[in-house]
């Protein structure tokens, strides 16, 4: 189910949110595509979950950053997240994909995501921005 929504995070916080991605982007397992892309994922608890892409040779079996972050926290007891920060090699911040957006929903429809590249500023948005009219757990109970 998701969670209740939650209050934003200052810039600090999403500065140090970042700082783990772009450690989990050192991890990426991404020889297929050469984009390496890490996530680091705020629970409402305060622990942080990091997660990178994980590519396979058969290549529509590639997880993204992203849902390795989520499926580590939720297999850790977590349910509920305040923010998401994603880091890339590439030069320019990324979104996350609409499978990704729809992963994230599950748990937290209010979610802040904050992303970077490895030159720029980094961007801030809402989930619920980036996926309005949102298919989820309210349309199955
Ligand atoms: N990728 C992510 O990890 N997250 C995204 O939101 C977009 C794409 C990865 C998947 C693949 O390994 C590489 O980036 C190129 O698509």
């Amino acid at each position: 189910m998701a969670q209740p929504s939650v209050r934003p995070i200052s810039d600090e916080m999403a500065q140090d949110l970042l700082r783990a991605a772009h450690a989990a982007v050192l991890l990426a397992h991404a020889p297929y595509s050469g984009v390496k892309v890490g996530a680091a994922l705020l629970s409402i608890d305060g622990t942080v979950h990091t997660g990178c892409n994980v590519e396979n040779a058969s290549l529509g079996l590639t997880i993204c950053a992203e849902r390795t972050a989520v499926v580590k926290a939720v297999s850790s007891g977590q349910r509920g997240f305040s923010a998401i920060a994603i880091a890339t090699s590439l030069e320019d911040a990324l979104m996350p994909c609409g499978a990704c957006r729809q992963f994230l929903f599950e748990f937290s429809p209010d979610l802040m995501v904050v992303t970077q590249g490895s030159k720029g500023p980094w961007l801030r948005a809402q989930l619920s921005d980036l996926l309005p009219k949102a298919f989820g757990p309210a349309n199955l109970a």
